[in-house]
């Protein structure tokens, strides 16, 4: 295993082509808490994917692989897009700036296709993908999806059920845009936005200290906010029942938005009393600009 973590320039980004590279991809996506992410895509869909269309793209420091990224060409019946199916960093190079650049990486090859923007779906309760999309890149997302895989897991697991939030990335439009070429150092301040934004979650402290809901409102200002917890596997391992909680709330929160309009616009991880909240920024659609 690598031992240091390279600096940002240390990794290329170039797609899988040997039987070897797509094992190693297949393996790396089943690294992690079990119960986080979605089952891996087969080294044999992935190796077609790359052949017809798709983008198996990996970030390699020398010939080991850190991250991947597996994607198929995408059609709604109007516009053509790259559909990511999977995309993964490997723990041990996490909230390094990978995920990132390796979102950056995507999107110049699927430049190279003529396709203008990516789309796929996310956990909602991932925080830390919460925030890459939609506080990092600049993602927005206006649709839910309820047991999108139906339910996976042991019966015993404390969150079986897939829900996600389906994104979409366009690359050309100016928010995207002035979003990517924001300076990131020093860190920017908190988006505005959020400040006069209300919860639609109540929360308090459940019986293991950590944060769980209590009840949900629908919104009915401009902007509003849908908390997540800021670590969701904590919550799984400490409180099993809090996590089917933050399940149905965040659901019943995005459902409620989603039928009012509402799109995402941001997403924010706000330290309120040395205690780190991440939330989600709504917006109604008057204040949203149009999606590519
Ligand atoms: C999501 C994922 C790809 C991100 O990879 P990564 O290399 O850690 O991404 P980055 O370091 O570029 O960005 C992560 C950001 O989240 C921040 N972050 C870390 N933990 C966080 C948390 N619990 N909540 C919110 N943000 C968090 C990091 O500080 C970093 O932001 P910064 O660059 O401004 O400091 C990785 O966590 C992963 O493989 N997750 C499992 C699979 C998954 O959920 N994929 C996403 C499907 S769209």
């Amino acid at each position: 295993m690598a031992a240091e973590l390279p600096g940002a320039s240390g990794f290329r980004f170039r797609r899988l082509a040997k039987p070897e590279e797509f094992r190693a991809a297949e393996e790396l996506q089943t690294l992690g808490p079990a119960g986080a992410s979605d089952s891996p895509a087969p080294v044999s869909l992935m190796r077609a994917a790359q052949d017809h269309g798709g983008v198996v793209l990996g970030a390699f420091t020398d010939i080991y692989l850190a991250g991947v990224s597996v994607g198929f060409l995408g059609f709604d019946g109007s516009s053509l897009y790259h559909y990511v199916q999977r995309f993964v960093v490997r723990p041990e190079y996490q909230n390094h700036g990978l995920g990132f650049r390796l979102a950056l990486a995507v999107r110049d090859e699927v430049r190279k296709q003529g396709l203008e923007s990516l789309r796929g779906t996310v956990d909602p309760l991932e925080s830390r993908a919460g925030f890459l999309l939609f506080h990092r890149l600049g993602a927005t997302a206006e649709r839910y999806l309820t047991h999108y895989y139906g339910q996976q897991g042991a019966a015993e697991a404390p969150d079986r059920e897939t829900d996600r939030l389906e994104w979409r990335w366009p690359f050309a439009v100016p928010a995207v845009e002035q979003h990517l070429a924001a300076p990131r150092s020093p860190a920017p301040p908190a988006d505005p936005r959020f400040a006069s934004a209300p919860r639609l979650l109540e929360t308090e402290a459940g019986d293991s200290g950590l944060r769980l809901p209590t009840a949900v409102a629908e919104p009915s200002t401009p902007a509003a906010q849908v908390e997540v917890p800021f670590d969701i596997d904590l919550v799984r391992q400490h409180e099993p029942s809090g996590a089917r909680r933050w399940r149905h709330a965040v659901r019943d929160a995005f459902r409620a938005a989603f039928d009012l309009g509402y799109s995402v616009a941001g997403f924010e991880v706000l330290e309120v009393e040395h205690e780190r909240r991440s939330a989600y920024l709504l917006t109604a659609p008057s204040t949203t600009a149009p999606a590519a």
